[in-house]
């Protein structure tokens, strides 16, 4: 089990676990976190998913589409992440993400 920390809207923190192999969309949203909307299911075309993550992680690069629907937001900054497109691996045990504004 891979171990997330996970900032709300409201500035809670919760701890999310969820196996390795799953998105981090998917771990955050099957632990209750339903202000994570995902309203694509994760194929990347909808930027509900957003999320700030904390650095020094071995997160993935960006693809060109995940780089293209975050300009769509108006609460991208240089953390920002489409969490549907960030498997979890053991690695990234301890991550602290905090739930991006709605847009
Ligand atoms: S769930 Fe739609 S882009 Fe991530």
């Amino acid at each position: 089990m891979v171990q997330i920390l996970v900032t709300g809207r409201d500035g809670t923190e919760h701890a999310v676990k969820a196996e390795a192999g799953l998105s981090l969309m998917e771990a955050i949203r099957d632990n209750g976190l339903d202000e994570l909307l995902a309203l694509c299911g994760g194929c990347c075309s909808c930027a509900t998913c957003h999320v700030y993550v904390e650095e020094g992680h071995a997160i993935p690069p960006l693809s060109d589409d995940e780089n293209d629907l975050l300009d769509s937001s108006d609460h991208r900054n240089g953390r920002s992440r489409l969490s549907c497109q960030i498997p979890l691996t053991a690695q990234l045990d301890g991550l602290r993400v905090t739930i991006a504004p709605e847009d």
